[in-house]
This record gives structure tokens, sequence and C-alpha cells, in this order.
């Protein structure tokens, strides 16, 4: 449905709709799919999910940043999620974008708001993920990585299955929590696979390596069952201690997916974006996997 995503991808970028959209609460079904505006509604949807014996990484919605005083405020927001996981004593840890907190603004300037936010949840115990966006930020974020990893053991990042770089960094990050994807943006071909067997065939050997090669945790951050199954025999094959890994996927996707892996007694991560920007992260998943549109149907047709 290739006409359906450019259009959910065209919506995405609407600057109106972006700006119209953040004095509403959750419109549209987008509820299905995002946590919550505020930090209190979250809280509560990451208690149901961790009642469903699911733990949280959490995301504050919003990239791209422009504005000194606007990363400021994020920076405040993720801090202050932080702080309420740790008094309500919620199963969950953080995901940040270094693009919110000024990566494109100044170097320096979103070394010192990641410190901070690490420092703080360095002492109440929390991780942090720093996530991977688009090849031109790739350098400056692993450059950013290593800085927090001489200072912190609560912090790590994404490998993207889908980069050429990746078999060497998947080595270099042997003993560092890392969450495997397979890659969400479009990157040239000298910088990455554009293949999607290419892709898949890449994802298996990092996931496979990651679980073996060192002593870093994984985080198995996908939809695809084909993967994750083929994923799951070479563990049992392997013996791999399910101390070692877990499963993450997307709040609302594939959700009977996810209780079957509980079931079968794999740890599942629920990722869960929050926010006042909630608007463009739903029309992505919609670009994405344009059956969602029923979710929208759903939602109009309830009221
Ligand atoms: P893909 O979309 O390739 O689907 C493969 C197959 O799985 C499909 O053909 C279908 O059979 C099945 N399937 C997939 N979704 C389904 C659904 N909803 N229902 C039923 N079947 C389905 N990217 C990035 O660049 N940086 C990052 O930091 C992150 N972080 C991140 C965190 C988490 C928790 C997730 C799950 C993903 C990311 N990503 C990401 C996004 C990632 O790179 C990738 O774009 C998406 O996960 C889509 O790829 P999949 O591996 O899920 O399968």
């Amino acid at each position: 449905m290739p006409l359906l995503r450019d259009i959910f991808i065209h919506l995405s970028e609407n600057q109106f709709l972006n700006n119209s959209t953040k004095k509403m609460g959750l419109k549209f079904g987008a509820n299905k799919v995002v946590g919550g505006v505020s930090i209190d509604d979250t809280i509560e949807r990451i208690k149901d999910i961790n009642d469903q014996e699911m733990s949280v990484v959490f995301d504050n919605l919003g990239e791209f940043i422009t504005d000194k005083e606007d990363a400021i405020q994020e920076k405040g927001k993720i801090i202050a999620m932080i702080n309420a996981i740790h008094e309500f004593g919620v199963d969950s840890h953080a995901s940040v974008k270094l693009s919110q907190i000024g990566l494109q603004i100044d170097y320096d300037f979103c070394l010192n708001n990641i410190d901070e936010i690490i420092a703080v949840a360095n002492k109440l115990d929390i991780f942090v993920n720093i996530d991977m966006e688009s090849y031109n930020l790739y350098p400056d974020t692993l450059r950013i990585l290593d800085a927090m990893l001489e200072k912190y053991d609560n912090v790590g990042t994404v490998i993207q299955a889908y980069l050429l770089n990746s078999p060497d960094d998947i080595l270099k990050y042997k003993d560092t929590r890392l969450r495997i994807v397979k890659g969400a943006y479009k990157e040239s071909a000298d910088a990455a696979h554009q293949d999607k067997a290419d892709i898949d065939k890449a994802y298996l050997e990092l996931i496979k390596s990651h679980l073996t090669e060192g002593t870093g945790y994984t985080s198995i951050a996908t939809h695809d069952h084909h993967i994750i199954e083929e994923i799951i025999d070479f563990i049992e094959q392997n013996d791999i201690d399910h101390d070692r890994f877990e499963f993450q996927m997307l709040y609302g996707f594939r959700k009977d997916y996810q209780k079957n892996l509980v079931k079968r007694g794999y740890k599942m991560v629920v990722y869960l974006p929050f926010g006042m920007d909630w608007y463009a992260y739903f029309m992505r998943r919609l670009a994405e996997r344009p059956q969602n549109i029923n979710l929208i149907v759903k939602s109009v047709t309830k009221h």
C-alpha cells in the first residue's frame, strides 16, 4: 500500500497538524499506541503493563529539536519521568533521543544534558538507553555513548542491523547493554543495506554475536515472528541464560504475541511513547503498517 504510506508520511510532517494536536488529548485511536500525554497517565499505563508481567521502556515523544530552551524543557520531562518511576515503584527504564536534548544544536550542550539524565537515573538504579537515530547523528551518538560508559554503568545504545558498520560495532560493544533493531530511517547504500533479506540476515547475525561474544545484555527489538522464533531456537540450543536478554516490542503491536512470549518464560519489554508530540509518531506507525488504519476506524465509529 505505497500510496497510503506516502499519505501518512506526509501527514506526519504537516506542521499545522503537529502543532494543533499538541493541545488535544490523544485522539483518533492514538491511545492504542501512545501511553499518555501526561506523566500521571503514563504511569497508570505502565502499571497496567507491569500487571501483565511485562516491563516498560518509556520514550518522551518529540525529536529533532533546534532550540536550546525546548531541549532543556524536554530534558526536564525525562528527568521528571525517571523520578516518577522511582516514586511509584514501577518497572520501567528510559529511552532517550539525543536530537531531543540538543545534539543538533551543540555537542557539549547535549553531552551535559544526557550526563544529567544518566546521573539522576544512576542514583535511582534506572537504566538509560540512548536511541540511535539517522546516520548523520551516528558518529556523535557513539562518541557521547563512549563518554558516558566511562562514567556510568546504567547506559547502553541501539545497533541498527541495516548499517554496514554494525558488525564492527557489535564487537566493540560486546560488553555493553544493546538494543538491536533493523533500522527505521532512509539511509543511502553507502551506509546501509537496502534489501530486506540482507537486513534480516544481518539482524540475526548481530543478535547471535551479542548473545555469545561478551557479557552485554541483549534487547531483541522486533515484531518479526520469523526472526524471534529463530532466535529462540538458537537460545535454547545454546543454553543461553534467560537473564541475558529480553524481547522488546512497541506498545499496541502484536499484543497476543507479547503475551505468548511471557507465557513461554521470556522477558518482554513494551516500548511506551508518551507526551504531547503524539501525532507525528502515530502517523508514522500508520505509514509503516497501513493495516493499523483500523485503529482510527474503530475509534471514530465508537463515538
Ligand atoms: P518488519 O517491519 O521488518 O516486519 C517483519 C515481519 O514481521 C512482517 O512482514 C510481518 O510478518 C511481521 N510483523 C511486523 N509487524 C507486525 C504487526 N504489527 N502485526 C503482525 N505482524 C507483524 N529503529 C531505529 O532506527 N532506532 C531505534 O532506536 C529504534 N528503537 C526501537 C525500539 C523498539 C522496541 C522497536 C520494536 C523498534 C525500534 N526501532 C528503532 C524500529 C526498527 O528499526 C524497525 O523499523 C521496526 O521495528 C520495524 O521492523 P520489525 O523488525 O519490527 O519488523
